[in-house]
């Protein structure tokens, strides 16, 4: 790709932006107000604004190998505590995908260097939910699984932390798990039970 070929289409949208609302950039440069916190995947194919229909302004973005929210990840955490925090935020969404390298790579024995740590935490989704795994014989179904049960454990993770256990106590903030599925282009509400799922771990991860 000729990379003069960006700053042309760089040029282009701002002509674009300009035709539609001559005040955009001023809008802009206002100020952010988002709604929503993605948390998705740094898989090429999977933007985060784009396959929701939103723009710049509209979603605050964080993205990683295999869209996880390790406890340890300065990045993540400090993330999280400025959209929940700062930004208020009223949604938090992880957003995985089908054919996920990340999680992929952690489901074979092979030494990857530096992203060893990093998918060992995919390895530790897959432990906690071994016999449901092991049960499913056919391995696309298998790594479909593993996929959506990665979601549910970073959606967990984000409610162990102080900010947003705090935040779904006083502002009603709403934590999604959704997977977008790169065959069809679909994005699917995985419809976790939050409520039920804070009141069980309550007893061991209540901070605040
Ligand atoms: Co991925």
């Amino acid at each position: 790709m000729n990379l003069q070929n960006v700053f042309k289409n760089n040029k282009e949208w701002i002509k674009n932006k300009i035709t539609t609302n001559p005040n955009y950039f001023d809008e802009l440069g206002k100020g952010q107000d988002p709604e929503f916190l993605y948390i998705g995947c740094s898989d090429s194919r999977v933007t985060a604004e784009d396959l929701m229909g939103l723009g710049p302004g509209e979603v605050f973005v964080h993205r990683n190998i295999a869209n996880m929210v390790t406890g340890t990840d300065l990045n993540a955490m400090s993330v999280v505590e400025y959209a929940v925090v700062h930004l208020k935020v009223k949604h938090i969404v992880v957003c995985g995908h089908y054919a996920c390298g990340g999680v992929k790579a952690a489901m074979q024995s092979q030494d990857l260097g530096i992203l060893n740590p990093w998918l060992r935490n995919i390895r530790d989704v897959y432990r906690i939910h071994r016999e449901e795994l092991n049960a499913i014989t056919s391995e696309d179904k298998k790594y479909d699984k593993l996929v959506e049960l990665n979601v549910q454990e970073q959606c967990i993770n984000l409610i162990k932390t102080a900010a947003v256990q705090k935040a779904i106590r006083e502002r009603d903030l709403k934590v999604h798990g959704w997977v977008f599925d790169i065959h069809s282009g679909k994005l699917i509400d995985l419809k976790i039970d939050f409520n039920n799922i804070l009141e069980s771990i309550r007893e061991i991860y209540h901070l605040d």
